[in-house]
């Protein structure tokens, strides 16, 4: 995008959205599994989603009640669109659905939370010891100022640490906002001002592939711009030396010595809000997305408990970390919601070798694995040797997230990690819907490798035109939400206007997800990937717009357009084009600067992986950058399509000759 970003469209309004997946597989959820899951047959499945079709309110309010109220509520829905309010007037608190309400039966002594450090230190924490740190920390939040309502920035690495603060936060009525641990100081700071967060809760550090991340060092860069913080509760994970200022930083493990147990949950509205998560949208500024309470855990926790078939003697690992909805969602708040036990593991899959997973799972014999196809398609290429070293044999079911799975990478799971026992869920969601909405149930339906098939009852979606006509079987087009799910998000943090124009009005009267799919014949649903300025990269959204601003912040860099091309490991790899300033002058060292420059304005997993320097971008006439030709060229396809709105044609074979620098 040009140095002075103008407004601008997302590219849906030309879709090219084309499916050149041809998957004829089908599998049946195995018989043995089928006999025990909660939903049984496609035919039960069948007559739950009718019934849930004719009426959802129903169908949630139900589920609703599986939760604990303090007083119920007085209407399942006011929808005001794009405005929705779920179980409007009834009092709930999540932490007390997640802890105190297991404490009454058996499960007061069940594990709560496995975790795994990385370098090999392990912690369990029952539920009756999570409620008492839980407790505990929310008597540190009171002290430290923390009142319901404010927010509360969270920066960690995957400790237990990690979802006690949630948990605390959402025992008081403190908003929290985690931002991922591989996030820069710079992503950090704008977040945590967006939010005007007024504590941050973060750690000394954390381990990565045997290196400590210094995260407070981070922090401490990140709060020299951060005037609402007025207190930061630090963990010690790593026990190096770190500044701690004076009358701001404080120690969590001795804030927590003289902190009370006793810490009864707030009555809190249905509508208050939960947690605000930022994630990436088609412009350069992140998106704060709001999700609230009784909708939300009513969504996740209903969908934990039938999507991965939760019963009291698993063991669920979600290797997702919680600086993500997914974290948020299915390490946290669904399972402990279900008195369930939640694998975390801190580190990288290939510490100390390639086969930490799968030692992981044979040692807490693991029986539920959920994880992205990302992760699953590295594992392919390190080879079957390392999960055949284990004993995989307490899997019963696998899950993936995050991106569409090719058939292949999915087929290996099914052979290879499942040994062809287990069903794959496929669940198709994003940040914004708060939980899964189109996936399998596994004892019910038949799944299509690459598909994430049917959406959950309750949920209506579809494939549409840009005018929002479905369109016919096995054509591209929009995928959409035709009505209000408990989940969703209520808005962007502070900021209506963009909440509407965003996702209500692409589409007219219609949630817009920003993806393109099909459906087939039998109304199967395969996502396409995204048709917005949005990438996916390796599991992790971001923002096209977001990466360029960072590049053009730097002093050499004129302009800068960045696009997505297909990777076989990654999904998406990133590739940027890049014009210099007149007295700059390209170079292999340059490029280097550049890719270090993105990691420190947005952190590493935004460095793009291919740098082209360019004397100027393809544009349309009104100068708007020309992605679908940047795209073909990134991939290497010969240029396809309409060119005629170009303005300089000769810069097509420039662009292509451009990686020789
Ligand atoms: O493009 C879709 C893809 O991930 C996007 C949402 O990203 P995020 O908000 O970071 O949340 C990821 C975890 C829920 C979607 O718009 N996506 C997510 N799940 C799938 C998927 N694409 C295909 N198949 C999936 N199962």
């Amino acid at each position: 995008m040009a140095r002075k970003p103008a407004a601008k469209s997302p590219s849906t309004s030309t879709p090219d959205i084309e499916s050149i997946l041809k998957e004829k597989r089908v599998l049946k959820p195995p018989a043995e599994f089928a006999k025990k899951a909660h939903i049984r047959s496609f035919a039960e499945h069948k007559k739950i989603s009718k019934a849930a079709q004719r009426n959802p309110q129903a169908y949630w309010a139900r589920a609703a009640k599986e939760l604990d109220w303090f007083k119920s509520w007085k209407k399942v829905l006011d929808w005001k669109p794009p405005f929705a309010k779920w179980f409007v007037g009834g009092k709930i608190n999540i932490s007390h659905n997640c802890l105190d309400r297991h404490l009454e039966g058996w499960r007061r002594n069940k594990a709560a939370i496995l975790w795994e450090g990385e370098p090999g230190d392990r912690r369990t924490y029952t539920y009756q010891e999570l409620h008492r740190e839980v407790c505990k920390f929310a008597n540190v939040l009171k002290e430290s100022g923390v009142k319901k309502g404010d927010r509360v920035a969270v920066y960690m690495p995957m400790i237990p640490e990690l979802p006690i603060a949630l948990l605390a936060c959402a025992r008081i009525g403190a908003v929290h906002s985690v931002v991922f641990g591989g996030f820069s100081a710079d992503a950090l700071r704008d977040r945590i001002n967006d939010a005007k967060a007024k504590v941050l809760i973060t750690s000394d550090g954390g381990w990565r592939r045997g290196t400590a991340v210094p995260l407070k060092q981070m922090a401490d860069d990140a709060m020299k711009g951060t005037p609402t913080i007025t207190r930061a509760l630090v963990v010690k994970r790593i026990g190096e030396p770190v500044h701690m200022q004076e009358g701001r930083d404080y120690w969590w493990h001795e804030a927590m010595e003289d902190a009370s147990a006793v810490c009864p949950p707030e009555k809190l509205d249905s509508e208050h809000p939960l947690f605000i998560l930022y994630t990436s949208g088609s412009t350069g500024k992140p998106k704060g997305v709001l999700h609230t309470t009784g909708g939300y855990l009513t969504h996740v926790a209903h969908t934990a408990r039938l999507i991965f078939d939760l019963k009291d003697e698993d063991t669920f690992w979600c290797t997702a970390d919680i600086g993500w909805v997914t974290g948020h969602s299915y390490v946290v708040y669904g399972l402990l919601a279900n008195g369930a036990t939640s694998v975390m593991y801190e580190g990288a899959p290939n510490h100390p070798a390639n086969d930490r997973f799968w030692d992981i799972i044979e040692r807490h014999r693991v029986t539920i694995l959920y994880t992205a196809p990302t992760a699953i398609r590295t594992f392919m290429k390190w080879g079957d040797e390392w999960p055949n070293k284990h004993d995989l044999s307490s899997l019963r079911l696998l899950g993936t997230v995050g991106e569409p799975i090719n058939p292949e990478a999915w087929m290996w799971y099914h052979r290879v990690i499942g040994k062809k026992r287990c069903p794959i869920v496929d669940t198709w969601w994003q940040t914004e819907t708060g939980g899964i909405l189109i996936t399998p149930l596994p004892g019910a339906v038949p799944a299509k490798p690459g598909s994430c098939t049917l959406p959950f009852p309750g949920i209506d979606a579809d494939v549409v035109t840009k005018d929002g006509k479905s369109v016919p079987p096995n054509a591209g087009g929009f995928l959409v939400l035709k009505r209000p799910w408990p989940g969703m998000l209520r808005t962007i943090y502070g900021d209506d206007a963009r909440y509407k124009q965003q996702y209500w009005s692409e589409i007219p009267g219609m949630y817009f997800a920003g993806d393109g799919a099909r459906r087939d014949k039998d109304g199967y649903f395969w996502v396409l990937g995204r048709i917005d300025d949005v990438m996916n990269v390796a599991g992790h959204r971001l923002s096209t717009m977001e990466i360029e601003s960072a590049l053009v912040s730097h002093p050499d860099v004129a302009e800068a357009a960045v696009v997505g091309r297909p990777d076989d490991m990654k999904g998406t790899a990133i590739a940027a084009f890049v014009t210099l300033e007149g007295s700059s002058k390209a170079s292999e060292n340059l490029k280097k600067v550049l890719r270090d420059h993105v990691a420190k304005e947005i952190g590493p997993i935004a460095k793009p992986d291919e740098i082209r320097f360019t004397d100027s971008l393809p544009k349309t006439r009104s100068g708007k950058i020309m992605r679908r030709l940047l795209r073909d060229i990134a991939s290497g396809k010969a240029t396809v399509g309409d060119t005629t709105t170009l303005e300089d044609y000769s810069i097509l074979a420039r662009l292509r000759e451009s990686d020789e620098v």
